[in-house]
């Protein structure tokens, strides 16, 4: 049974504590205003994650996956989603040159780390603690810390493993969940529709800003990161 249909995935009931996550060829952007369907970018998203996630549980990440049933599908646990999106990001580009006058590609070290609160009719808005907490959405300021933990970490784990590979990790999306014990995950998906890449050598988009910019060959470029990343 179905249990969500979202812009890109769908949940739907597993054996036990588990869901079932099918990745789909739609690909959305603005908040789903622009929208496609891509023959193959489920599959390529599925494997792209399913890598990713691997790489992640290897150093020490606990995270909601459990296994890839291929070609587009993650077994993974049950999990209740906190609602924030929490944000990484290496250089500055997109959304943020509108909101503060950094400079495209301006590095930023340390990394920047920013929550919004997941809920597309208020466009995922920005955060800060005191809104996040009075929202419910977290339980206390050291759940946030722990949130902003994380994310700083499968940072560092991924920007090395991507650059080992000839790719810059731009910026990230994350999202958390608990399962029924109470444990903090990291859920959903790391693919190019969540991440920004860019090639090291020529600076060439990677990832779902080809969509977003009409940029084209937006399914060989995610087949590029696979084939990089070994996945
Ligand atoms: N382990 C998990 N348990 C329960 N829900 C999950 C898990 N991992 C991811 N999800 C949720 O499954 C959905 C995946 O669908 P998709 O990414 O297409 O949603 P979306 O369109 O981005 O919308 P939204 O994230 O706002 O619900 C998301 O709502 C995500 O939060
Ligand atoms: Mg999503």
């Amino acid at each position: 049974m179905e249990v969500y249909k979202g812009k890109a995935k769908s949940v739907i009931e597993g054996d036990g504590d588990t869901y079932v996550m099918e990745f789909r060829n739609d690909l959305t952007a603005g908040d789903g205003a622009k929208k496609a369907s891509k023959e193959g970018k489920g599959a390529l998203n599925a494997e792209i994650s399913a890598k990713f996630f691997e790489v992640l549980i290897d150093a020490g990440i606990d995270t909601h996956f459990i296994r890839f049933e291929p070609p587009t599908k993650h077994i993974v646990k049950r999990v209740k989603i906190i609602p924030l999106e929490v944000i990484c990001r290496n250089i500055a580009t997109g959304s943020i040159l509108k909101r503060y006058p950094f400079t495209q590609g301006q590095k930023f070290n340390p990394p920047l780390v920013e929550m919004g609160y997941k809920d597309d009719a208020y466009h995922d808005p920005f955060l800060n603690d005191a809104v996040a907490l009075a929202l419910g959405a977290a339980r206390d300021v050291a759940e946030l810390d722990k949130l902003r933990e994380i994310t700083l970490k499968v940072n560092s784990i991924l920007s090395k493993f991507l650059l080992e590979k000839g790719i810059t990790l731009v910026d990230f999306k994350l999202e958390f969940g608990r399962d029924k014990d109470g444990n903090l995950l990291l859920a959903d998906e790391v693919t190019p529709d969540t991440c920004r890449f860019w090639d090291v050598e020529t600076g060439e988009i990677m990832d779902k800003d080809r969509f977003r910019q009409d940029l084209g060959d937006v399914r060989e470029f995610y087949r590029e990161v696979k084939r990089r990343i070994g996945a």
